[in-house]
């Protein structure tokens, strides 16, 4: 039986009780036309949407309020300057350093700088539809960018500071993006991070014709004559005005990289209006969200939480929301609660591998602060176990507030399945009900509906506003990652369990896709970036169950003939993948073998390596199909020694 924890007594101030639940539940999805015109009208159209859901899964066409006509970066800035609340701090910055020098961005401020840095995009010579590589650390001008983009009508592709040159040129090269706004450098827990130089080798590949490069460090970096520049001085005398220009609803607006199980990452592209109303609506209920509230999403602006809930999401609602440059254990482990103490935070938001991280420091750092003004937290990015929910629950929040565990991902735009903080009871573990708008499916591994109380593989049947509508360049690919395993339904590539009383459980990836610290990581692509090194033959990836990070990276490796397993290579190999890919790839195990497992016809067995990587023998199943036997008891042998 599981534990269920009630929700906070009545709250005459939230957005949504038991009973509004129940009732917008329904209409949702019995009206999704009348539903969500009525979200829409939160939005501010240039010319109000008559279409609303407009879509098929099969064959694939997905719009929302196509008709409709806005501009996103009015709605997430300007509008709220011209209501008159251009004095309300819509960006706090808390730097790495915890002495260094916050900054507090108001929206009539946001809107003024938001506009320079457009005028410096098209003073480049950006133009809408264009596409704009941001690799920026997280400070304001980052979501600045962001924005400026969607204020002219370009695409933002942002990648996220921890991955690699190669990665970098990979994407630039995939949109073909011709601009980069970047920084001298980022801090990370006192460490700088190379991103100029890291852009810098990215261009040694691919071309651009120009790059803005913010001065935040004071480091040294290269400029590259007629292609960079330095931001403050290209944009010293640009005017802070600068018109939003007026887009269609299923106009792109950016493109995210995600990992998946085969293959280069994808760039999942998400469009304007329907993007707005899902993260403006989700915002709303999900946090609950009311006027003059510190809400403070840990995320990183280099995905796509901190695309929906550190930037859109927040500033669509007039909110005033937290950036965080820095690391949860630096200078020590109460960093975060400091933070939260120090601006009077009332909904945090962060990542179950954080919460294990933290939790594995006892109370003593949370102790120490003052956080008696959170009212709601969140969790993200993975599951959370029982254990660490409870610590949240009870050390963090005290005991008297509300988790919520939202489940989704970069290709939904938003949240999909969560509890509302007072209008459901909580089950630690457990994701819980879906949103407005939300039809999930359970179906088995031959397709077959599962009903009522189940485990199965999670599908979403019908289309929601904030849905990626494309892969950038591969509708093809598209339609072949999500809407082929099961003919017309979106399939999640998650597994899920259905209780009696309709919450879900999420209990991981089923495809070749890892979860390491939240972060999703391709098996395919770091056995890619193995056997490009001239000594590695083959390399069969997996993930393996991780006390702090969730899974970590097991690899399997096979060397040319002649080459000797040794820790230096080990070490090199570990270097390679973090050149290739980036840090987030550092494999956590590498077993060389002489061999891997595999078929007679020559197919590797997963299932085989991902139990041994799991130290979990006595489970290996059916071995009689393996051309040769004695690899895996090789293996076993070599993991039992590790
Ligand atoms: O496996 C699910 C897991 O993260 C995947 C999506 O990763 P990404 O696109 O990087 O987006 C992460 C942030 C939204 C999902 O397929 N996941 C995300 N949130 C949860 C989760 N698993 C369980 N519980 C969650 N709350």
């Amino acid at each position: 039986m599981s534990e269920l924890v009630r929700r906070p007594d009545d709250d005459s101030n939230t957005h949504c009780t038991p009973q509004q639940y129940e009732e917008m539940y329904r209409r949702s999805v019995e009206e999704p036309d009348a539903f969500w015109a009525e979200q829409a009208q939160r939005i501010d159209w240039i010319k109000m949407p008559t279409k609303i859901a407009d879509w098929s899964f099969d064959p694939v066409d997905i719009k929302w309020f196509a008709d409709g006509e806005l501009n996103i970066c009015h709605n997430a800035v300007d509008r709220h300057v011209e209501a008159g609340r251009g004095g309300d701090v819509a960006l706090i910055f808390e730097p790495d350093d915890p002495a260094g020098d916050v900054r507090r961005i108001t929206y009539a401020e946001l809107q003024r700088e938001t506009a320079r840095m457009a005028n410096a995009l098209k003073k480049l010579g950006v133009a809408k539809g264009d596409r704009v590589t941001i690799y920026m650390p997280m400070v304001p001008e980052g979501a600045m960018a962001m924005l400026a983009c969607a204020r002219i009508g370009a695409v933002h592709s942002v990648i996220f500071g921890g991955f690699s040159p190669e990665a970098i040129a990979g994407r630039i090269e995939d949109c073909a993006s011709d601009w980069v706004v970047t920084a001298d450098e980022g801090l990370r827990g006192g460490k700088p991070i190379p991103l100029k130089a890291n852009v810098d080798a990215a261009l040694d590949k691919v071309s651009a014709k120009g790059v803005l490069v913010l001065r935040h460090t004071g480091g040294e970096v290269a400029m590259h004559e007629g292609r960079d520049h330095w931001y403050h001085e290209f944009a010293a005398d640009l005017s802070e005005e600068c018109p939003c220009e007026p887009m269609k609803a299923e106009d792109p607006l950016f493109i995210l990289y995600t990992s998946g199980s085969t293959g280069k990452p994808k760039g999942v592209l998400h469009t304007t209006g329907g993007y707005a109303v899902w993260t403006e609506t989700t915002f709303r209920y999900v946090f609950d969200y009311r006027p003059g509230e510190i809400y403070w999403c840990t995320a990183d602006i280099g995905w796509v939480t901190g695309h929906s809930y550190i930037v859109y999401g927040p500033l669509l609602n007039g909110a005033t929301a937290l950036m965080f440059e820095g690391v949860p254990n630096w200078p020590d482990a109460s960093r975060f609660w400091q933070v939260c103490d120090k601006h009077r935070v009332n909904i945090f938001y962060t990542a179950p591998t954080a919460i294990r991280a933290l939790m594995r420091e006892g109370k003593g750092p949370v102790e120490k602060h003052n956080l008696s003004t959170l009212r709601l937290l969140g969790s993200v990015g993975e599951p959370i176990n029982p254990e660490a929910w409870r610590w949240y629950h009870d050390t963090v929040g005290g005991g008297r507030i509300p988790i919520v565990d939202t489940w989704w991902q970069t290709e939904t735009g938003g949240v999909m399945i969560t509890t509302l903080p007072h209008a459901h009871d909580m089950k630690p573990g457990s994701a819980g009900k879906p949103f407005f708008g939300i039809r999930p499916q359970l179906v088995d591994s031959e397709g077959e509906v599962l009903e009522g109380a189940s485990e199965g593989n999670l599908c979403i049947t019908h289309s929601w506003p904030g849905q990626a509508r494309t892969v950038y360049g591969d509708h093809e690919r598209f339609v072949q990652t999500y809407f082929s395993t099961y003919r017309g339904k979106y399939f999640t590539g998650d597994g899920c369990r259905r209780d009696a009383d309709g919450y879900y459980w999420i209990t991981g990836r089923v495809d070749d896709v890892i979860n390491v610290s939240g972060h999703r990581m391709g098996t395919a692509e770091v056995e890619s970036a193995l056997v490009l090194h001239g000594k590695v033959s083959e390399a069969a990836v997996v993930g393996y169950p991780h006390d702090i990070k969730g899974q970590g990276i097991y690899c399997y490796v096979t060397l040319n003939s002649g080459i000797e397993p040794s820790a230096e290579l080990e070490d090199e190999l570990r270097k390679w993948v973090r050149k290739e890919i980036g840090p987030i790839a550092t494999p956590d195990h590498l077993h060389f073998t002489p061999a891997l497992p595999k078929t007679r016809s020559g197919k590797i067995m997963r299932r085989i390596l991902r139990k041994i990587a799991e130290n979990d023998y006595g489970a290996l199943g059916d071995t009689s199909t393996l051309a040769d036997p004695g690899v895996a008891e090789d293996l076993i042998e070599g993991r039992r020694n590790r």
